[in-house]
């Protein structure tokens, strides 16, 4: 009895001075609580450094966003094939998610080596190694045929800008192949793949381990939000608010970020803490200098950190009595599992000892004792740097949160968490006490990150479907430049039917003669009054012409025409229209004057002289009674008549279109065209008396206002009419008519869009699936909000914003989409203006039996004006379809008032010359 307590005291004793020993010897790795708060607090800040943009090219912790922005829901399902690469293990599965309803992951499964010249070899070999890999599991799994999404674990840091792209920052870990540095991972294999001809598989995600850890537990606990692995590497990703994230847009929802916390360190931040044989170590590995933190904990290192220790203390007799062995002193002879082995609750000892004559030495028991402190301090100092860290990140989501208590939950994986008898326990006891403030479950990954891989992949391939489902719509608006051609050719056809005299009456390009002979000469002079009807503002102007000098001067007033008289009786109108008048006059203070009157009127009007104007059939907003078939000069005159108030001498009634050029033409002598892109679309041009059957005489010209916002009301251009404008069409006031305008003008463009919106809405593609009463709303998309959303300039944020003061709440990714839809829509509609102008210009050329011809445009209208693109791609339109005319597009700044007073002014003389006559 007497030599058994004998026998405990001398172990106990002997324990006690090895133990005493060794903490002595490796009193640097001990490392205090006040010590591990201060690493966290260190860590703490590098998160922030590496999250802000200013800061982050330059932080070690890269904090790199992984696209992934959810966890999964339960809704995922599919088939997947996956790789996992980089960690101890390389692994191809076929992965199957959700079968018939029920959440259940079915995963099959084959390890292939990575021999050293493979991982260390030449970059492009490596990823044909993989792809072979993947050909060979194919086959093997009878899968050839099949068309499969694949995920990518890829355990690396990458940079990412989408789901499916990953750009290698840098290798770790065992990994160098040439040249891989700096290019996109999915791209590389992609072509690699490309080789396997039989082989069809598309990359949808490429996941670092951690997310896939994440994302693994996640799926069978949703508090899960933290993914950590402490394998071959180490490393975390956490969910972090979008709003933090710097280095990717919007601010709504959550983003996964993967921190690459292995470099924490990199910059010299923990050298206080590292010791002689954490330098040593870093100098013998293959990336010096790099992944300081990963390089104290994990298991590609921890047995040779323990090996350099033991070396170290038999050569300072501490150990073995002073004896060292050649296998001692060879790298990567102790490894991680031996650590773990030696560390063996009951076992351990006996493990040590083993191990130790393994590696040719003679321990004694106290050695054995001794070695065995060693591995603890040793895995110890790894799992509280690993707590010290991961209670930053801990503590971040708890302030994100904004909650006094956080319930989480961190899911694990890495063979040294998994093999290491004690390692588990000491990392969760330390967190626990870095974060009192946390409950914290840690969830064993049994799965690796496979399963979590294909749940991001089940998530992108339903991504991708909808994509398809987005991109099949906008196709829809997308035009060839045979489809254009022949809009310019079926232009040009309706453009000669409706000079044709006998053809006239039933053209839908109606070809208008207007009476305006000629463009303003300069000698043109007096004061006039102008109105300006049917764009976006009602204006009264004043305007008064000095000749010689050509120049103007105006005054004017926009006055609101409301709804109802739009589209009341249409002596309430011109009683209105009068009334803004006599408005203008007593705040001009010209009451009572006479003046002449030149009459924008922005509506298809059939002419017999420049003052008369028989109204055909209103357009756009207007559809006021008892107008159309009248003559809009005698219904404005009546008006007056009625008001009794003043005289005006109505002297013309002319198009926006007409005035736009004249406006231009002042300037210009060689602007023969008139173009609006406004509230609605139309184009004038001077044509060739002698081509004008519907009025007498040869000589000269004569300004046409074509109307061709009718084109396509026979139908001509329904091939390419979608759905959408036949909704637009319907919903309109003027059913069936004006056809091509309603594909290329402002007031309705914002309709095609509200109506493709409606569509992907209910296709579940938008909002939420979710119609909004606003979104129900007719006219809510104006030409400027268009013309905001489009704008280049605009982060997508302030699109988001855009959209949300006009009622539709919007996410980030319903932005995206929105915008796309906008640009669709004005993208065609400049490409049919394009081609409509090209038809006119090419006439033009060709009548005058010209190789070239140089041509100016006058141009009005707020989508000209105010659209980001609209214009350049109007251009280029013509330029392609019209190579051989240099056309010049100039701006009509003063509007159509000026050009209106200037045929007024024309025709005054005129009139007096006739009467002197
Ligand atoms: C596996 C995961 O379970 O663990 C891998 O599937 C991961 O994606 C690995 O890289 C990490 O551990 P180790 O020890 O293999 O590096
Ligand atoms: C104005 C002209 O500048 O532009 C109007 O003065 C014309 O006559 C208008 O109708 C067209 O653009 P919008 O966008 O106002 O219809
Ligand atoms: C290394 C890699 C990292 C990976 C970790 C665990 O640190 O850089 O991307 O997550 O190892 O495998
Ligand atoms: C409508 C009108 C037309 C006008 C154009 C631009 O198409 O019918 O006359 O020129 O809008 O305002």
């Amino acid at each position: 009895m007497f030599a058994v307590h004998l026998m405990a005291f001398y172990f106990s004793k002997l324990k006690e001075d090895q133990i005493k020993k060794v903490d002595r010897f490796l009193y640097h790795m001990r490392l205090s609580d006040d010590t591990l708060l201060d690493i966290m607090r260190r860590f703490r800040a590098e998160m922030e450094k590496g999250l802000a943009k200013d800061t982050n090219p330059t932080a070690a912790v890269k904090m790199l966003p992984t696209f992934v922005r959810a966890i999964p829901d339960g809704s995922e399902n599919g088939e997947f094939l996956s790789l996992d690469l980089g960690g101890s293990k390389f692994r191809v599965l076929k992965v199957q998610v959700a079968e018939e309803g029920k959440r259940h992951v079915q995963m099959e499964s084959q390890f292939y080596p990575t021999p050293n010249e493979i991982i260390r070899g030449n970059g492009t070999e490596l990823f044909e190694y993989v792809a072979d890999c993947l050909a060979d599991f194919m086959k093997t799994k009878d899968l050839k045929h099949k068309k499969l999404p694949l995920g990518l674990t890829f355990s690396f840091p990458c940079r990412q800008t989408k789901l499916e792209e990953g750009v290698l920052l840098s290798w770790t870990k065992k990994f160098k192949a040439r040249g891989v540095q700096d290019t996109d991972v999915v791209s590389r294999l992609t072509k690699a793949m490309r080789r396997h001809k039989d082989m069809d598989v598309d990359i949808l995600a490429v996941v670092n381990d951690t997310v896939g850890t994440m994302m693994t537990c996640a799926y069978d606990d949703p508090y899960c939000e933290v993914g950590v692995i402490i394998g071959t590497g180490t490393n975390a990703c956490y969910m972090e608010d979008m709003s933090n994230i710097d280095l990717v847009e919007g601010d709504e929802g959550r983003m996964c970020i993967n921190t690459e916390w292995g470099a924490f360190g990199d910059d010299g931040a923990l050298e206080d803490i590292r010791t002689e044989f954490d330098r040593e170590l870093d100098l013998g590995s293959l990336n010096p200098g790099k992944q300081m933190f990963e390089k104290m904990i994990s298991g590609l290192y921890l047995g040779e950190l323990v090996r350099l220790i033991l070396l170290k203390m038999a050569k300072a007799g501490l150990l073995f009595g002073g004896e060292k062995s050649s296998a001692l002193h060879t790298k990567g002879k102790i490894e991680t599992r031996h650590v773990a082995a030696m560390e063996k609750y009951k076992e351990g000892l006996a493990n040590t000892r083993e191990i130790l004559v393994d590696l040719g030495l003679e321990p004694s028991e106290a050695d054995c004792i001794a070695v065995q402190h060693v591995c603890t301090i040793v895995s110890f100092r790894s799992a509280n740097l690993c707590a010290a860290a991961l209670a930053a990140i801990l503590t971040r989501l708890r302030e994100n949160k904004k909650v006094e208590r956080l319930r989480t939950t961190v899911g694990v994986d890495g063979t040294l968490y998994k093999i290491h008898p004690q390692y588990p326990k000491r990392l969760h006891k330390v967190v626990r006490k870095l974060v009192p403030s946390c409950d914290v479950r840690f969830l064993l990954s049994e799965s690796g990150s496979t399963k979590g891989a294909a749940m991001v992949t089940a998530v992108a391939s339903r991504v991708q479907a909808q994509r398809k489902q987005i991109d099949k719509v906008l196709a829809l608006f997308r035009l060839t430049r045979e489809q254009l051609v022949d809009v310019q050719a079926k232009m040009r056809a309706e453009l000669e039917y409706g000079l044709k005299k006998k053809s006239h009456g039933l053209a839908t390009v109606r070809m208008l003669p207007t009476y305006v002979c000629g463009l303003p000469d300069g000698t043109e002079k007096g004061k006039f009054l102008a109105l300006d009807l049917g764009g976006t503002n009602f204006r009264v102007l004043l305007v008064k012409i000095r000749s010689g000098r050509r120049s103007v001067r105006m005054y004017n007033k926009i006055f609101a025409i409301p709804l109802g008289i739009m589209q009341g009786t249409g002596e309430e109108l011109f009683d209105h229209i009068v009334q803004c008048i006599a408005d203008f006059l007593d705040y001009m203070g010209l009451k009572g004057a006479s003046l002449p009157l030149g009459f924008t009127f922005s509506f298809p009007c059939r002419q017999m002289s420049i003052d008369k104007g028989t109204l055909i059939g209103w357009t756009k907003g207007f559809k006021a009674t008892d107008c159309e078939g009248e003559d809009v000069v005698d219904m404005l005159r009546e008006a007056i008549k009625r008001r009794n108030e003043f005289d005006l001498d109505i002297v013309a009634v002319v198009n926006d279109t007409v005035g736009t050029m004249m406006t231009c033409g002042y300037e210009d002598p060689n602007c023969e065209i008139g173009l609006i892109a406004g509230t609605g679309s139309n184009m004038c041009y001077m044509e060739d008396m002698r081509n004008i059957e519907m009025v007498e005489g040869d000589e000269g010209k004569m300004c046409i206002n074509t109307e061709w916002g009718g084109f396509g009301d026979n139908g001509c251009i329904d091939d390419i009419r979608t759905r959408y404008d036949t909704e637009v069409d319907e919903g309109s006031l003027n059913p069936g008519k004006q056809r091509y305008e309603k594909m290329t003008s402002g007031m309705y463009l914002g309709e095609i869009v509200r109506q493709i919106l409606i569509d992907l809405t209910k296709q579940g593609l938008l909002f939420r699936g979710q119609i909004s009463e606003r979104l129900r709303t007719r006219g809510i998309f104006e030409t400027k909000f268009l013309s905001q959303i489009e704008s280049d300039r605009l982060a997508l944020l302030q699109v988001r914003t855009i959209l949300q003061q006009l009622g539709l709440d919007s996410t980030c990714e319903d932005s995206i989409v929105v915008k796309e839809v906008c640009g669709a829509v004005s993208r065609r509609a400049a490409q049919l203006c394009g081609a409509g102008l090209a038809a006119i210009v090419e006439k033009r050329r060709e009548d005058q039996g010209l190789e070239h011809l140089r041509i100016t445009v006058g141009v009005d209208g707020t989508l000209y004006k105010l659209h980001p693109h609209f214009s350049r791609i109007l251009q280029e339109t013509v330029k392609e379809l019209a190579p051989r005319c240099d056309v010049t597009f100039m701006l009509s700044e003063d509007g159509s008032g000026k050009g209106a007073a200037l045929i007024t002014a024309v025709a005054k003389r005129l009139q007096q010359a006739q009467k002197e006559n």
